[in-house]
């Protein structure tokens, strides 16, 4: 797919947001027009990031040797492959993204590493995925793996089907896998929240509503088996002493959580 460097994308914002490089004018634009609305956008992002290392830092720690990270967003520090290799040096690790400047540059980074692979994909068509060849080649699911929904739900309008996607990786993996996810959550943020989910609405021209309430977002958990401390402020799961948690009034409203799957479930 050809790269639009007019047209904004979510993923060299969220790059812009944690200071990186790998963005443009018309990105900064709207990342300015975000921090307009919801000053506290950046902090959240900042937020979301911190609790992805953390989540897969305490997976590996308890014996993940295979990752599924959906919506890798742009190659940036403690990348997924690095926090868990750094635990298992053997670790696979699946990136799965659809903005060809994610694949650009992960498949760059990655290119020596012959435990992970980037696979071009809509997560919204699960079954599609599932059966990339390439996925099947790194990835056993019949051993546990962790499927990681951090930082996109948020973007799949209910026309998206986005309980059914994540259903979809629930059914597909064993039991003692684990999905982890965060989202922002509308009945925690005020007024400006809304403000900034319908600017990136417009911008991705989705039709419909991404907004949801922390009931709603628990409910990508059912049917599994919610890991302490369960559905909480991303910035506080499981953060460590030296861990800077964010005061700045973001944190209640981007959540974050790891569910396991049981047998049965
Ligand atoms: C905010 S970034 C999150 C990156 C990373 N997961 C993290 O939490 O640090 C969201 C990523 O999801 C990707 N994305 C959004 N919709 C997608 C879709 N339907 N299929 C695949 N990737 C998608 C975007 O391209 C972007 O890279």
């Amino acid at each position: 797919m050809a790269i639009d460097t007019s047209v904004p994308s979510i993923a060299r914002i969220y790059d812009y947001f944690l200071d990186g490089e790998d963005n443009f004018a018309c990105d900064r634009e709207l990342a300015a027009q975000l921090l307009r609305v919801a000053p506290e956008a950046r902090a959240m992002a900042r937020d979301n990031r911190a609790f992805l290392g953390r989540v897969v830092r305490y997976l590996a720690g308890r014996g993940v040797r295979q990752f599924l990270d959906l919506g890798t967003g742009l190659p940036t520090q403690n990348n997924v492959h690095e926090v868990a290799q750094q635990i298992h040096p053997d670790t696979r690790v699946a990136y799965v993204d659809n903005d060809p400047v994610v694949l650009v540059h992960a498949r760059a980074l990655l290119a020596n590493n012959p435990h992970t692979v980037v696979i071009d994909a809509d997560v919204r068509d699960p079954a599609t995925l599932l059966a990339d060849p390439a996925l099947r080649e790194l990835i056993d699911f019949d051993q546990p793996v962790a499927v990681l929904l951090v930082g996109i739900l948020y973007f799949f309008s209910e026309e998206d089907r986005p309980f059914d996607i994540v259903a979809a990786f629930r059914d597909a993996v064993v039991p003692g896998s684990h999905i982890a996810l965060s989202h922002v959550v509308s009945d925690e943020g005020p007024e400006e929240l809304g403000q900034a989910q319908e600017l990136c609405r417009s911008f991705l021209k989705r039709p419909r509503d991404a907004r949801r309430s922390r009931k709603q977002v628990l409910s990508f958990f059912d049917g599994l088996e919610l890991v302490e401390p369960g559905l909480v402020p991303a910035s506080q799961w499981r953060a460590e002493p030296l861990d800077t948690v964010d005061t700045s009034g973001a944190a209640a409203w981007m959540l974050g959580g790891v569910g396991r799957t049981r047998a049965g479930g």
